[in-house]
């Protein structure tokens, strides 16, 4: 990941250097971002706050990313519900992978005492900027939560009620081998009653190398740049960038190296490890008639629109 603070090239035509498309926020039909913030039902909208004038100087990428593609509450909610149709009770203790800042981790034990979390990723720099922003400003109110700086495959301590996958970060798995070895442990480390969500992005445009750029109430704009896809391969290379009002940019705050996997490939898997039931939850239609509503429920068809991200939550 790079962090590098750019004068922003000039204004955005609809055709890139490298005949990628520019989107601007108009779905033509039902679609989602890859890297969206959930307005999912329910979420409430803030008094703004006031904020000093962001600049590609002065603004956190990691603060800029949560409040461009995370809405940790309302996914919080989510999970909960989720876990709640299928055992009916709430769930009380969460895994995080792949958690970066675990700000949902954060959101999860903001609950209660009653509640607990554990988070795993790799990157000890990012892990601390969480434990900084997200867990110190939560007071003595709130349950404990363990970040762990280990691989995703590795074991919990304590075998997760709910456990998430959240923004398609395990596409860094580009074998069948990798992916299954991941799921398999996921299957392995649940609580015996719980549920495992992963989050899917796929329709065709997730496959064109193009760019979505959505302005962020705060007060800058997130680009969401699909810069290569092989259809031989699924091989998927993408960035995140951020542009301010005075020009600046930050250029390729985060980069990935994925692998695009698809719904199907995906159940194959988690069926093959033991998962005995995979709900699929799916975004219902806005009054538009065009995009997402924000509302998620169980579907076994799914809908054939042109971007769409979509949970699949397994138990056993
Ligand atoms: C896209 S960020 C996810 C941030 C946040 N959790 C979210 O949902 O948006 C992907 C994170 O995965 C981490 N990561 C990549 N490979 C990993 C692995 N094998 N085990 C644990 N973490 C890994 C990276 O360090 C990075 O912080």
């Amino acid at each position: 990941m790079s962090n590098t603070a750019t004068e922003r090239k000039p204004a955005h035509t609809s055709q890139g250097t490298r005949g990628k498309t520019v989107r601007a926020d108009k779905p033509a039909a039902k679609k989602r971002s890859p890297k969206w913030r959930a307005e999912k039902k329910g979420a409430k909208k803030g008094a703004k706050k006031r904020r000093p004038v962001l600049t590609a100087k002065t603004a956190d990428r990691h603060e800029l990313y949560q409040l461009a593609v995370q809405s940790p509450d309302e996914d919080v909610k989510f999970l909960a519900r989720v876990y709640k149709k299928v055992r009916k009770k709430s769930p009380k203790h969460f895994r995080e992978d792949f958690c970066g800042t675990a700000v949902l981790s954060a959101s999860w034990v903001k609950r209660g005492k009653a509640y607990s979390a554990e988070g795993f990723d790799i990157c000890g720099d990012t892990i601390a900027w969480g434990l900084a922003h997200n867990f110190e400003p939560l007071g003595v109110k709130a349950g404990c939560a363990t970040l762990h700086v280990k691989d995703v495959r590795e074991q919990s301590h304590k075998k997760p009620d709910v456990r998430a996958a959240q923004n398609f970060s395990y596409m860094v798995f580009k074998t069948r081998e990798e992916m299954r070895d991941y799921i398999q442990s996921a299957y392995d480390d649940l609580a015996q009653d719980g549920v495992f969500v992963m989050d899917l992005y796929g329709g065709p445009e997730s496959m064109e190398e193009m760019e979505e750029v959505r302005k962020i109430d705060e007060g800058f704009t997130y680009v969401w740049d699909q810069a290569v896809y092989w259809p031989a391969t699924g091989d998927y290379k993408a960035h995140i960038h951020f542009r301010f009002k005075d020009g600046t940019e930050i250029k390729r705050a985060f980069s990935y190296e994925w692998r695009l996997w698809t719904l199907p490939e995906l159940l194959d898997i988690m069926r093959e490890v033991g998962f005995e039931h995979i709900d699929q939850y799916w975004e219902g239609t806005d009054e538009d008639g065009e995009s997402g509503n924000g509302v998620y429920r169980m579907s076994r068809r799914g809908e054939n629109c042109l971007a769409w991200v979509t949970y699949l939550v397994g138990y056993k």
